[in-house]
């Protein structure tokens, strides 16, 4: 079996990968994505976001997504959804024009309401908010932040619950797993969206880590746990371990695999962490180069989709689970 063949005997839901359409044409790349014992679900990497979907305000572009939700259905995958309200990758109209309260709690209103309607029923998840915080745990300045103040948290969710009552909702953000204070603001997020009378399922944490630094499994489990101490489903929303120079030498990859098999293995240790997708599953196509020049080489395969010592590592560990 292949990792999410062997993640399910362990009782977890999914071992996902990103995705886009831009890969769609990669014969190697695609005959790995389509085995569904490899890779459970899929989430499109770039083109569910709302600069794609909404390049000009309530003009919707879903072919890209529909086209990554029609390879999972055919290869029986989940679908995971990403991403609502996040200050990146933004259409212009968002960030240029002059909101009041009033305009761009709409917007973000009627922005969700057809995204999440278009894909109800067929999404598990949908990560509502993205990164709405600073590495010290304070909310990031944003457009959303600026004009709503917090509001727009539980104005997002409130709006993706009333379009798809069953997708389970998340808050997701990177570096929850290593910063203290971080993660102190993310349970803020969470109190601030109940406060608001909306309804958060579950928190992602996306487990961007670099080779060598990447938490201990004591210290992802534990992290992990208290955010499931709040009601909460928890999930390794894009996981890669990038080395911080490449090509990575022998032993950097047996410090990567050490890395992988903390990662997951802590999602193991924890009953409600529900599944782990990785950002990417190949070298050739991880955003870690475009990003950070001269670091990358993050993924279970390499660019020519030979499975990497942090795959068989992996493989070993759910064997034994
Ligand atoms: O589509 C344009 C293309 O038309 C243009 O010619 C080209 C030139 O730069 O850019 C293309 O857009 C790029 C886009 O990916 C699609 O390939 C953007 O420049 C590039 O910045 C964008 O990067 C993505 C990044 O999000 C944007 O913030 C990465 O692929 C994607 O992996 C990354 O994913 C994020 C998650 O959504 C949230 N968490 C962090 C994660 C990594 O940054």
């Amino acid at each position: 079996g292949g990792l999410h063949s062997l993640f399910v005997k362990s009782g977890k839901l999914f071992f996902g990968t990103a995705i886009d359409t831009n890969n769609f044409n990669d014969v190697a790349y695609q005959a790995i994505a389509k085995n569904g014992s490899e890779f459970g679900l899929y989430v499109p990497e770039n083109s569910q976001k709302w600069g794609p979907t909404e390049p000009t305000e309530g003009a919707f572009v879903f072919a890209g997504p529909d086209a990554v939700d029609a390879q999972a259905r055919t290869n029986k995958q989940m679908f995971r959804c990403h991403a609502l309200t996040w200050h990146s990758q933004l259409p212009q109209f968002v960030t240029t024009t002059a909101w009041t309260r009033e305009t761009l709690t709409a917007a973000i209103q009627a922005h969700i309401t057809a995204l999440v309607r278009h894909y109800a029923g067929a999404c598990y998840s949908w990560d509502v908010v993205n990164e709405a915080l600073n590495d010290n745990g304070t909310f990031r300045d944003s457009v959303f932040f600026r004009v709503l103040g917090t509001d727009f948290l539980p104005i997002s969710f409130a709006a993706a619950a009333a379009a798809d009552p069953a997708a389970k909702l998340y808050y997701n953000d990177f570096n929850l797993e290593t910063l203290r204070a971080k993660a102190d603001g993310a349970a803020r997020v969470v109190q601030l969206i109940r406060a608001g009378g909306a309804r958060i399922d579950g928190l992602g944490f996306q487990a961007h880590f670099v080779v060598g630094g990447t938490p201990s499994q004591a210290s992802l489990t534990a992290t992990l746990g208290r955010f499931v101490d709040m009601g909460l489903d928890v999930t390794l929303s894009e996981l890669d371990v990038a080395h911080n120079s490449v090509p990575a030498a022998a032993g950097a990859l047996q410090q990567q695999a050490r890395d992988y098999v903390a990662a997951v293995g802590a999602c193991l240790a924890v009953p409600r962490c529900v599944g782990i997708t990785v950002w990417q599953f190949s070298d050739k196509y991880s955003w870690i180069p475009g990003t950070f020049p001269g670091k990358g080489e993050a993924c279970l395969f390499s660019a020519n989709f030979s499975r990497k010592p942090a795959y068989g590592a992996v493989v070993d560990l759910l064997r034994s689970a």
